[in-house]
């Protein structure tokens, strides 16, 4: 989509973060806004900023997770601005961490509830839309984690990689059908956001288990990956490059290069059938620790 002035955006998760930056940015470019997000004090501030600065731009309190709320959004965002056009299912959170045999169903339904469903839910709602008025391209967050396999945070991987696998199927449908529509798959490595407090929004009903609650090395990961966090590239930069997408109707948009090198080893495993070796934790392997070397807090 070459023109993007005077055309409607929706992101989800757009109170905070890479969501917030991707608002700003196609404000920039003159367009129309629909911001979601399960997070209303943010989210009107986020509205409110917008508008202040001259952009038509409308709120919309909505779950991911949560099909009906993402059809209201569709059906807000209509009668807002008439049509959609471009979408980001952005939405997301770190989840449940910890191995797998002590993550709880809670930990799994909630990851995958906001980080797959939501896009999934994203895609029947509004991708109708696009195909039958001939114009449109969809913005799937996913992450480096969908081409990865970390330890200690298997349903955020496996959420993303159901992602990435989503929004390749939906590209070559695409091809397929020789439609204008277009997709990308946005795979950030890291990027200063508030991820790391992804716990602020889940659910009373899919409760955080007691044991991770009470574990210090767990604690003293997550405030370590916060730190980190805090240091990464600005949101700021990323909505650049996903305008850039947007415009060449590139698919991958990949942020950084911090595990290109380690994409490109689980690629030769798998082509060559070999054993991975042992992995770190998220933080360990970007800063080149050994595997362990922070505890097993991350794991
Ligand atoms: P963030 O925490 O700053 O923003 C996420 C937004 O999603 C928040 O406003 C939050 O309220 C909203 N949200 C959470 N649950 C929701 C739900 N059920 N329904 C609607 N909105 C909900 O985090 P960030 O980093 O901006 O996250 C955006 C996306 O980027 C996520 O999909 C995340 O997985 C992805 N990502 C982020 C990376 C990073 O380094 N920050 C790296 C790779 C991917």
């Amino acid at each position: 989509m070459e023109q993007l002035a005077g055309k409607v955006a929706v992101v989800t998760g757009a109170a905070s973060g890479i969501g917030r930056a991707l608002a700003h940015r196609f404000a920039a470019e003159g367009m129309h806004l629909v911001l979601a997000d399960i997070e209303a004090p943010p989210l009107a501030e986020a509205v409110e900023e917008l508008t202040a600065s001259g952009a038509a731009a409308v709120g919309v309190v909505a779950d991911v997770a949560d099909a009906a709320a993402v059809e209201r959004l569709r059906d807000a965002s209509v009668e807002a601005f008439g049509t959609v056009h471009v979408v980001c299912n952005n939405a997301g959170v770190s989840g449940g961490t910890g191995p797998v045999h002590e993550l709880t169903t809670a930990d799994w339904a909630w990851t995958l509830g906001v980080n797959l469903w939501g896009v999934i839910h994203g895609h029947q709602a509004f991708q109708p839309l696009l195909l039958a008025q001939g114009e449109g391209h969809i913005v799937n967050t996913a992450s480096i984690a969908g081409h990865t396999a970390f330890p200690g945070m298997a349903p955020y991987n496996v959420a993303k990689h159901g992602v990435v696998a989503l929004s390749e199927t939906v590209y070559q449908e695409l091809l397929a059908e020789a439609s204008p529509v277009g997709i990308s798959v946005l795979c950030p490595g890291f990027v200063s956001t508030r991820i790391m407090e992804s716990d602020r929004n889940r659910p009373e009903a899919l409760p955080r288990p007691l044991v991770a609650e009470e574990d210090p090395e767990r604690e003293l990961f997550r405030a370590l990956a916060r730190e980190f966090f805090a240091g990464q590239k600005p949101p700021a930069e990323v909505a650049d490059l996903v305008v850039d997408a947007i415009r060449e109707r590139r698919f991958y948009v990949f942020t950084d290069e911090v595990f290109d090198a380690h994409v490109a080893e689980r690629h030769a495993w798998i082509q060559q059938a070999d054993n991975p070796r042992r992995l770190g934790n998220l933080i360990e392997e970007s800063l080149g620790l050994d595997p362990g070397a922070l505890g097993a807090g991350g794991n």
